[in-house]
């Protein structure tokens, strides 16, 4: 079986250790903070950038890279948001870290801060987090109190205080500037890009970063060991660990961190998650949150890596890791492994997954709002017994036309699972009118 290698779930399971600060210091916590402070910022963002880390938040951008791009010149303060929205369905890591080990998220958030002279940071947890958000407000005062967040740290003359913001409890709260509409109270609305990109016109129109928890997390470890050696861990382009969330049909669902790119689906599915459920086989996997596009257990793909070398993979062989999963037209995302096994029933699957993009689009955009809802009438009423004949067609037809019409990649995001169940499930649903005529008596379909 391939071996785990802990960065960010290092302490977090280990009995007796809590998410107090005086557990984080025994275990060398902070330390890291107090090399960077003696550090030039440019410095430990060269090392950032060097390390090749994508962010964990779902688009998988460098987070080098966006550094690279705020507004240093504006004279405006410069913020730092962690985006603790954790809003994509099948993801559940930041959560986790910050009940277990909130104080490993404050380093690396302080670090991430004096790299890029913030003096004002932001945590905007998700507004059905409120345990997390009070363990949370608790560790910003354990470590205001020792000197780690706040005036003066570390008795330099670098200050940065760091904000708790509950958030408005909406999927689109966790799209970065629907984030910033609402940090700055109003609604989350997202912004058009450009001209909002953030680093640039973000909150308060001023240079702003936005990161995902597990992102700054990673930023610790990195100016611990240097870009160089962070480079050794996973592949290349694929550097770090990887936290995946797996849940579903598989006898071990749960969190499990791994270099990137060095496990395949089928060793996580199997090997580590202990395979399929007695009697069952696994029928389909989205990889990375729901609205990655699905995989067909029994798919096959071809074609050439970077190398030139050709591969022919089954969703077994695929490498976990997020250039692979876009070679074979879906993506890493967020991390949330989501297990379907052959008990499912894709028709609701879908109208399930229809249900909530639709009751989470913010509404601005005709194709978003409309299109969403349309999605989700067409396949619950299929799940209902009503489809009409031509539904699979209109189905797809209105899915193919969101996409590139919108202000955000909620439209993107809304589309793919109905375009993919559609591509790989197609008899299921063409099936479907006829085998359903009233729903049935064991559907979980909420819709
Ligand atoms: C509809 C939508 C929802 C999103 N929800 C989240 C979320 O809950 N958490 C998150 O970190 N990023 C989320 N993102 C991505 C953010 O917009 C942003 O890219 C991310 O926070 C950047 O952090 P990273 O570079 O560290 O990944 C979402 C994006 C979209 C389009
Ligand atoms: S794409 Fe959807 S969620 Fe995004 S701004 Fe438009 S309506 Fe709102």
């Amino acid at each position: 079986m391939p071996e785990q290698r802990r960065l960010i779930f290092q302490h977090i399971d280990e009995s007796g250790y809590s998410n107090d600060i005086d557990c984080y210091l025994r275990n060398g916590g902070y330390e890291v903070l107090k090399k960077a402070v003696t550090q030039k910022p440019e410095d430990l963002r060269e090392e950032v950038k060097k390390s090749g880390l994508r962010g964990r938040g779902g688009a998988g951008f460098p987070c080098g890279v966006k550094w690279g791009l705020v507004d240093r010149k504006s004279g405006k303060p410069i913020y730092l948001i962690v985006n603790a929205d954790e809003s994509e369905p099948g993801t559940f890591k930041d959560r986790y870290i910050m009940h277990q080990d909130p104080h490993q998220l404050i380093e690396g958030t302080m670090i991430s801060c004096f790299a890029n002279n913030v003096k004002q940071a932001y945590i905007y947890i998700r507004g059905e987090f409120p345990h997390g958000a009070k363990i949370l407000e608790k560790a910003i005062q354990e470590a205001r109190d020792k000197k780690f967040v706040g005036q003066n740290i570390l008795g330099t003359d670098y200050s940065c205080e760091i904000f708790v913001h509950r958030g408005a409890g909406a999927y689109i709260c966790g799209e970065e500037t629907g984030l910033i509409e609402s940090l700055e109270g109003k609604r989350a609305n997202p912004r058009i890009k450009p001209p909002y990109f953030p680093a640039v016109l973000g909150l308060y129109q001023c240079p702003t970063i936005v990161n995902n928890v597990e992102t700054l997390c990673h930023v610790k470890h990195i100016i611990d060991m240097g870009g160089d050696e962070y480079t050794k861990i996973g592949t290349p382009g694929n550097t770090g660990t990887r936290v995946f969330c797996v849940s579903g049909h598989v006898q071990k669902p749960g969190y499990y961190e791994f270099p990137a790119g060095t496990i395949t689906m089928g060793q996580l599915l199997n090997e580590v998650c202990g395979g399929p459920l007695p009697g069952r086989k696994f029928k389909a996997v989205i990889p990375g949150g729901s609205s990655a596009k699905i995989l067909k257990f029994g798919e096959r793909f071809k074609g050439k890596l970077r190398s030139g070398e050709a591969y022919d993979w089954g969703v077994e062989d695929v490498p976990m890791d997020f250039d692979s999963l876009a070679m074979i037209g879906t993506m890493g995302g967020s991390g949330g492994v989501i297990v379907m096994d052959d008990s499912v029933n894709m028709v609701e699957a879908l109208a399930n997954i229809n249900a909530f993009y639709s009751h989470e689009s913010c509404g601005q955009c005709t194709p978003c709002r409309e299109g969403s809802l349309w999605m989700k009438k067409i396949s619950s009423r299929m799940v209902h017994g009503e489809a009409r004949k031509e539904d699979g067609a209109l189905l797809k037809s209105v899915a193919d036309q969101i996409p590139g019409r919108t202000i955000c990649a909620f439209g993107e995001a809304c589309s793919w699972p109905t375009q993919s169940f559609l591509a790989k499930f197609g008899e299921e649903f063409t099936a479907y009118p006829e085998a359903k005529k009233s729903k049935p008596a064991d559907s979980h379909v909420l819709v």
